[in-house]
């Protein structure tokens, strides 16, 4: 049986930077506040004339050059967003175009923060029953689109983005173990109401600020704790290895507290896990890939390393994985 690695990765982030004492102009909010509650000290927002796809085919074309691949080897392009460019079509298949990536079929994929790693779920599936040699995933998001910046609770959390990385098939496994799960029985917790089709754009639904983030942080807030634990441990479980065996923690890059909470549960030391949540805030489906990015550029990924990532997002979904390098 075939078994799927990650080849190359790459990430692409607006030059533009808020930091939080720009937000203290806009909202009755506190640098020490932001720093001491989530860790975040500045986030990346985009400019008006660019969209989720130019950030994704950025950080696409990064990550096919570091596979060593060419875009014609692309067997298929899977985009984990909650802030596509359009409805449709797809914005994988906007990519698709830029990167002239013509042998690859697209599709956009919804699962919240925990998207990427649903993408590379799938992305191995494809590779090992043969449909694809190469899949590219891409996690990527213009959340300040919908962050409602009059709302102190979620403006301040949130940051624009992209991560990619390229999955190929592999003699030695790459990808150990992976593990998806979802509850939407509390999918109100975290939600944007308008603009689907229960509550399409009115002139009221813009007036109620209704296609705004809404977020009920303090219960998202313990879901995720346990269940980034939880999901640790199952899929650190299916490869057979202990939190001892991990050379590098990547937490899903949403508060600083939530990762330690996780973390010391875990009983992971502190050199072991990845933060950059201080310059990017939260960035959905990007976090984790752009994350994945920064450490391996940045050396903390070796060969024969071994990562761990764990995700937790709207729906609500989770998702953890664990990948040798
Ligand atoms: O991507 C996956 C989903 N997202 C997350 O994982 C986010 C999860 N949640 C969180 O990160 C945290 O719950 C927050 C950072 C959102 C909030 O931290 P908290 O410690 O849970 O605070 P809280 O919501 O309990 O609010 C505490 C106080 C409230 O005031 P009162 O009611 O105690 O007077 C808020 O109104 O802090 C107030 N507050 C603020 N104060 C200053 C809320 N936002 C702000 C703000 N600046 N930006």
């Amino acid at each position: 049986m075939a078994s799927t690695k990650i080849s190359g990765t790459g990430s692409s982030a607006p030059e533009k930077v808020m930091t939080n004492f720009d937000f203290e102009k806009i909202v009755e909010t506190s640098d020490e506040w932001i720093r001491t509650r989530t860790g975040i000290a500045q986030r990346h927002i985009a400019e008006e004339d660019v969209a989720t796809s130019d950030m994704a085919y950025e950080a696409s074309k990064k990550a096919v050059e570091a596979a060593g691949i060419d875009p014609m080897d692309l067997g298929g392009i899977i985009l984990a967003t909650v802030t596509p460019d359009h409805f449709f079509p797809a914005t994988a298949c906007l990519i698709q175009s830029r990167l002239g990536a013509k042998n690859a079929f697209g599709y956009d994929l919804s699962a919240g923060c925990s998207g990427f790693v649903y993408g590379v779920q799938m992305g191995q599936g494809l590779i090992e029953t043969g449909a694809a040699e190469h899949i590219l995933v891409i996690g990527a998001e213009t959340m300040s689109r919908i962050m409602d910046f009059e709302d102190r609770a979620t403006c301040v959390l949130f940051g624009d983005g992209a991560g990619a990385a390229v999955l190929s098939r592999s003699e030695i496994p790459g990808i150990m173990s992976l593990y998806l799960g979802a509850n939407g029985d509390d999918w109100e917790l975290l939600h944007m109401p308008g603009g689907g089709s229960r509550m399409p754009p009115t002139e009221e639904s813009l007036r109620q600020r209704q296609h705004y983030i809404k977020m009920k942080g303090n219960d998202v807030f313990k879901e995720a704790v346990k269940t980034m634990e939880s999901s640790s441990i199952k899929v650190l479980m299916k490869a057979g290895l202990k939190p001892d065996d991990i050379d590098l923690f990547i937490p899903h890059q949403a508060n600083r507290r939530i990762m330690e909470a996780v973390r010391k549960r875990l009983g992971i030391p502190t050199e072991k896990v990845f933060v950059n949540v201080d310059r990017y805030g939260n960035t959905s489906s990007a976090s984790v890939p752009i994350a994945l990015d920064e450490a391996v550029r940045g050396g903390r990924v070796n060969d024969g390393d071994l990562v761990l990532f764990s995700v937790f997002g709207a729906g609500f979904t989770w998702a953890a994985g664990l990948v040798r390098f």
